[in-house]
Order: structure tokens, then C-alpha cells, then sequence
């Protein structure tokens, strides 16, 4: 898929107040510093349409932006982030969870976590709840760049193995970089597939 326009929306901590426009939607979730908002920027083949930051807890809010006019990219607050008051942690995990439990015109979301990283507990509790509530997902390994070739087939199937001990199957799933546009086509054509059936 080409991306022809990619513009910023609105951000909000209330899925209520999100766009009432029934266009197909894509949210990005994961722990802090994962690499929500550059796997977006990424995608979009946009320097800065999200806020980056090496800094853990960079975005707060649910925000919209519109692509090619006619599909909504979402970037999400990270989960799991220590640093952030209890009381702040809360009421994101408040809006995180209504966002996924409401929002209907959600197609699918797209679970990031760090290829170096074993499955966490925290990814996989929430897998496993979107899954109860019935919210399809993917899983996307982000930060590819950081390994080589056959440290990235290694853990992917380190991680499939662990995940396979407790779920019948692998999430379907993207092994992408930000930094080197690994998976760019990967994601954008399930998108494109998604969009047009
Ligand atoms: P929060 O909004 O805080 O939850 O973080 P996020 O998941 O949106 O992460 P963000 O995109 O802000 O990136 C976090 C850090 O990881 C930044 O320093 C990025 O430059 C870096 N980063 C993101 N993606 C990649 C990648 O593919 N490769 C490398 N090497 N670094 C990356
Ligand atoms: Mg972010």
C-alpha cells in the first residue's frame, strides 16, 4: 500500500470522545518504549507525525491520525511503565481497556514487544485479554536492527515455544524495525488486505 497522506487527528484519554467516523481502525499497544510511535512514523513514512522519545511514557493519550483518508492508525499509551504514579498507571490502563473493550470500528490491534525480549508476563496477560474480550490482534517484534539475522530466528521461535506452552497457537505475527523499514510492506499489506475485504 502507498501512503499518499497521513495526517494527525485528535488525542484523547475517553474513548467516547475518539472519532464517530465508522472508518476501519488499527491501534498499536505495548509496554513503554517498545517502539509504538516509531513503528507508526515508520509506516507512514513520517518523520514526526507521532511523538517519539527515549524516554519510557512519551505518550498519554489515544491518538487518531487519518491515512490516505480513508483508514485511522491509532498510537496508545504504553503498559507496565514503573516510573509512572500508580494513580496515573490506573487511569491509563482505565482508558487502554475501554478504548479496546468500545471501540467498534477497531479491525485489528497490533501487540508490540522487543524482539531481544522473552514473552512477559504483562504481554501475555494482556494477549490474553484481548482475546477474551474478542479484540483480534498480531503480534509485532519491534527493533529488529538491534540483532542479527540468525538471533532474530532464534528468538522467535525461543518466544513461539514458550507462548505455545500455555496457548494452542502463535498469534499471527511481524518482525519489524523502525530503523531499517524491516516489515514496512509486511504490516501495510495486512492492512491493505484488511481494509478491502
Ligand atoms: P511510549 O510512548 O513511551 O509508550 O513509547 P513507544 O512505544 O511509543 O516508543 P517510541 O516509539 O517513543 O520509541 C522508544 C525508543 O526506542 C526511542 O528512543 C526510539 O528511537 C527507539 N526505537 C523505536 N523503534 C526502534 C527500532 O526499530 N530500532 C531501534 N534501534 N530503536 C528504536
Ligand atoms: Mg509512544
Amino acid at each position: 500500500m502507498h501512503i499518499k497522506s497521513a495526517e494527525f487527528i485528535m488525542s484523547n484519554s475517553d474513548v467516547a470522545k475518539c472519532p464517530k467516523s465508522m472508518l476501519p481502525e488499527y491501534a498499536f499497544i505495548g509496554r513503554s518504549n517498545v517502539g509504538k510511535s516509531s513503528l507508526i512514523n515508520m509506516l507512514t513514512h513520517r518523520k514526526s507525525l507521532a511523538k517519539t522519545s527515549g524516554r519510557p511514557g512519551k505518550t498519554q493519550l489515544i491518538n487518531h491520525f487519518l491515512i490516505n483518508k480513508n483508514w485511522h492508525l491509532v498510537d496508545l499509551p504504553g503498559y507496565g511503565y514503573a516510573r509512572v504514579s500508580k494513580d496515573a498507571k490506573k487511569v491509563f490502563q482505565k482508558f487502554i481497556t475501554q478504548y479496546f473493550a468500545l471501540r467498534e470500528q477497531l479491525v485489528t490491534a497490533f501487540v508490540l514487544v522487543d524482539i531481544r525480549h522473552s514473552p512477559q508476563p504483562i504481554d501475555l496477560e494482556f494477549m490474553q485479554w484481548l482475546g477474551e474480550n474478542g479484540v483480534p490482534f498480531s503480534i509485532i517484534f519491534t527493533k529488529a536492527d538491534k540483532l542479527k539475522p540468525k538471533a532474530i530466528e532464534k528468538h522467535v521461535e525461543d518466544y513461539k515455544a514458550i507462548v505455545l506452552e500455555t496457548w494452542e497457537e502463535m498469534p499471527n505475527y511481524f518482525i519489524t524495525s523502525s530503523s531499517n523499514e524491516t516489515g514496512k510492506d509486511d504490516v501495510l499489506n495486512y492492512i491493505d488486505n484488511l481494509n478491502n475485504n
